[in-house]
């Protein structure tokens, strides 16, 4: 949530970082801001609301800086307007902040600096640092000497870019729990939010720590860590992650190409993992499942109905408790830790704020911690103990697609890994998953009719049993997020206790009901929905007719393998939902991708 920028180098800073706002614009895209300097001290300004394309629209100069931070919004505190867009400034407009976080303790900050006649331009947090700078900058020699003091202050999460007018050709950095990567190119440096926009300049990166400071100089730059209260020796690593940022012209939306990757993210994501009827993790080094007695899984959102669905997988394929938690309220219970609890955190972007946090205190409290992540280099990934990665590959859509399908494979691989009676032959069955996938993608046709058929409805329950309810789950939230349609996920067999009497014939039901154990129980819950006059769409391998409004028909498979195949139904039937009622698909209203603030 919320990205920033900042370069300094030979480059014309000014496209440099319109370039990189607009690859960090899936973090936020409600207002966005730079600004520039040249080495005269002179300095450009511009801030609007709208994305990038409305900020490059406002810039009428060619100014030419070669140093400067930009900033692409999710609003936390005040409203969407041109003045609380960043940058912001101190009160001679010579120190310039952009930042991604949280100033829990801004009010208290704001009216002390109010009072000692500080004058403000904007509602945000951010702003007060700006000011708390200006003031420390009075007693300390330098820039970094003053943010040092400053960030002292500060109650929440950020990570901040900091420059100042009278301080040329430098740029200070410094987070907490939220992300910023350092690119170091050749006589260039790029400091952002995640690799995306670095990826093009370079493949260098050094990954700050919290409470780590960069001082960023035309000569180079060094790293102070506040924590330990010396300078570091930087780590540079190599990122292999590079985005395509062009739109594919077969697909109108990033979000129907993302669907469409489907079958090949499963793929990757797999590979090399089954190797002659053995599945083999060498990202595990050896775990024992037997070092365990219980196992937690957490995330938020998509990556949460993935947990869901690993508890399930993980109870019928090991004898282990299995939890699957809320990632925003799991940091808040008082879960009981030891060093035989694994703890598994999902997460597309492995920058999930509650994800991260529940994952400190796991790791903190003892628990062996594992993660299953798709963005390499992010935060969640330098901290656990195992790291597997999806291999997805880079989701520009905001709702998470191709990254929730790997994130069910690799929970799948390690059910059967870690399961101690398995039978090989369900690899031969996993495997052929990706062309199941495949001919459910080929059903898009029918899924846009369903959809189309469907618009004037208002309201949708989805309905599964077991391994179906978090895809069910997973189904509702899609068609709120992108279509702005209310829907909700029940187990099919809680209808009874409240929700069916909302049932009419305007309230339609999505049944996700594969032959499996359970199939005989969901279908008794279709007969009380068609009962009621509710219409039915039923997604399922029975070749039997259940005279429902529609039947979708999938392949067989086993049990637990089924969500693959409904996965990509329900996320087709959302996206031609949302584009029939002509959605901003790719960037719903309100949301953003990365949610690093609570
Ligand atoms: C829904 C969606 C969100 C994310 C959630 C977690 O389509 O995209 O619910 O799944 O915000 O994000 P990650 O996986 O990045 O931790």
């Amino acid at each position: 949530m919320c990205g920033i920028i900042g370069y300094l180098g030979n480059k014309k800073a000014l496209e440099i970082l319109l370039d990189g706002l607009e690859k960090l614009e899936y973090r936020g895209y409600d207002s966005c801001g730079l600004v520039i300097f040249n080495s005269s001290q002179n300095y450009y300004l511009q801030k609007t609301v709208g994305s990038t394309k409305a900020l490059r629209e406002k810039i009428k100069s060619l100014f030419e800086g070669n140093w400067g931070i930009a900033h692409t919004r999710w609003a936390t505190h005040g409203g969407v307007t041109d003045f609380n867009a960043h940058p912001h400034y101190d009160c001679r407009q010579e120190i310039f902040v952009v930042h991604n976080g949280i100033i829990e303790n801004f009010k208290e900050i704001k009216q002390r600096l109010l009072e000692k006649g500080h004058k403000f331009s904007s509602e945000t947090d951010t702003e007060v640092f700006a000011h708390l700078v200006e003031d420390y900058l009075k007693l300390e020699k330098s820039l970094e000497e003053a943010v040092k003091k400053a960030i002292k202050e500060i109650e929440g999460t950020f990570a901040f870019l900091v420059v100042s007018k009278n301080e040329p050709e430098k740029i200070i950095g410094i987070k907490k729990s939220s992300p910023l990567i350092l690119g170091v190119g050749k006589n260039e440096f790029l400091l952002a939010s995640d690799p995306t926009p670095i990826s093009f300049l370079t493949k260098n990166v050094v990954y700050l720590d919290d409470y780590d400071m960069v001082i960023l100089k035309k000569d180079g730059f060094q790293i102070f860590s506040l924590k330990e209260n010396k300078y570091k020796k930087p780590k540079i690593n190599s990122i292999d992650w590079e985005i395509k940022t062009e739109q594919n012209n077969i697909f109108e939306h990033y979000m129907l190409k993302e669907i469409f990757e489907e079958a090949k993210a499963f793929g990757e994501t797999i590979k090399d993992k089954i190797q002659e009827k053995k599945v083999i993790f060498e990202e595990l080094n050896g775990l024992k499942i037997e070092r365990i007695n219980k196992i937690i899984l957490t995330g938020c959102g998509t990556a949460y109905y993935a947990c869901l669905y690993g508890k399930y997988l993980f109870e019928d394929y090991l004898e282990k408790e299995t939890r699957a938690e809320i990632a925003s309220e799991l940091r808040y219970e008082n879960y009981s830790y030891d060093k035989k609890t694994l703890f598994i955190c999902i997460s597309q972007s492995g920058e999930t704020i509650d994800t991260l946090e529940a994952l400190k205190i796991a790791k903190e409290k003892g628990a062996i911690t594992v993660g299953i992540i798709n963005v390499p280099g992010s935060s969640m990934t330098r901290i656990v103990d195992y790291l597997i990665l999806t291999k997805a590959g880079p989701e520009l859509a905001v709702a998470s697609t191709k990254a929730f399908i790997s994130q069910l494979s690799i929970l799948y691989l390690l059910a059967f890994y870690f399961a101690k009676n398995k039978n090989p032959d369900y690899l031969y069955e996993f495997l052929s998953l990706k062309n199941k996938i495949e001919e459910m993608l080929a059903k898009k046709e029918e899924i846009e009719s369903l959809a189309k058929n469907l618009i004037d409805f208002k309201n949708f329950y989805y309905l599964g049993r077991k391994y179906e309810y978090p895809i069910a789950l997973e189904g509702a939230l899609k068609l709120k997020e992108i279509a702005y349609v209310h829907a909700e996920g029940y187990p099919a067999g809680e209808m009874k206790h409240g929700p069916i009497a909302l049932i009419d014939k305007d309230f339609p039901t999505i049944v996700l009901a594969p032959q499996d154990s359970l199939f005989e129980k969901s279908i008794s819950n279709l007969e009380e929905i068609k009962a009621r006059k509710g219409k039915v769409v039923l997604i399922s391998d029975s070749e039997k007719d259940f005279e429902v409004y529609s039947q979708i028909k999938i392949p067989q498979t086993k049990e637990e393998f089924y969500p693959f195949l409904i996965t990509p139904l329900i996320h087709l039937f959302a996206y031609f939902f949302a584009k029939h009622l002509k959605r901003e698909i790719d960037r719903p209203r309100n949301l953003a991708k990365s949610v690093t603030v609570e």
